[in-house]
């Protein structure tokens, strides 16, 4: 299964949502490769703390072997490297396909649509990250029409979320399939500085529970919380 995660707006959580879920389906016994398809700043390589890929997509481009130029992460993850500050025009990847070594690549992009139509196109879903300010919702809207007509399989995850408006209210206001909200946590900026994605330091906090629970939905899986986990949530 390829997903690749997209919208219109920067900052939103496209890159730790990719990175942390590629942690849960690990967790999950799946084989997963991460592909960097932000050029412009290629932050899912960075949030890996790889600052120097020694390989990158460019490398794949010039008919290298998949096998030859992703690179292994302690984590369990295999990347394909964006090259930094590369000019590469997005076009030259329509020729790009991946082979079904991995059960599941996560494809991280750029903010612009356009510009990631190639990477949207090898994609079996394509969700939509969006926070839950109004205009980032509203865009997050607009793409979510605008993958529809195109025939793409699509859903919506709101990042960053914090409960000063009610999940029903986001809810009412989209009216778009949700597959899940995932909490503002300052363990996020935390594991960056550490070189792994928070789900894989913190693997009970919060934030990793909802991302699981978002893995969970995406493979179509039923997610059982613990009686603990009820209790804890029943209390707070
Ligand atoms: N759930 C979260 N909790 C706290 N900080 C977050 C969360 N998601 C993202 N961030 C922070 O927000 C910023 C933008 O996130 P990022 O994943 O890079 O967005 P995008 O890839 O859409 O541009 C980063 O500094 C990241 O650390
Ligand atoms: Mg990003």
């Amino acid at each position: 299964m390829i997903i690749s995660f997209v919208s219109e707006k920067g900052g939103v959580g496209k890159t730790t949502l990719t990175s942390n879920l590629a942690i849960a389906f690990r967790e999950l016994g799946k084989r997963v490769l991460v592909v960097d398809g932000d050029f412009r700043t290629a932050s899912l390589t960075l949030s890996f703390g790889i600052t120097k890929p020694p390989f990158t997509i460019l490398d794949l481009l010039e008919r290298a072997d998949l096998k030859d130029v992703i690179i292994s992460h302690p984590s369990g993850i295999e990347i394909l490297a964006s090259p930094i500050s590369s000019n590469l025009s997005y076009l030259e990847l329509t020729g790009l396909n991946f082979p079904s070594y991995f059960d599941i690549i996560l494809i991280d992009t750029q903010p612009s649509i356009k510009a990631s139509l190639p990477f949207i196109k090898l994609s079996d879903k394509a969700i939509i990250v969006s926070t839950q300010d109004i205009p980032s919702l509203f865009s997050a809207r607009k793409v979510f029409e605008k993958l529809k007509k195109m025939g793409i399989e699509t859903g919506i995850i709101v990042n960053r979320y914090r409960k000063i408006i009610k999940k029903e209210v986001i809810e009412r206001f989209l009216d778009l399939p949700i597959l899940g909200f995932i909490p503002e946590d300052d363990r996020v900026l935390k594991s960056f500085y550490r070189g792994f994605p928070a789900f894989y330091l913190f693997p009970k906090c919060r934030f990793s529970k909802e991302v699981r629970k978002v893995a969970y939905r995406i493979l179509g899986l039923n997610f059982k919380e613990s009686i603990f986990d009820k209790l804890f949530r029943w209390l707070k």
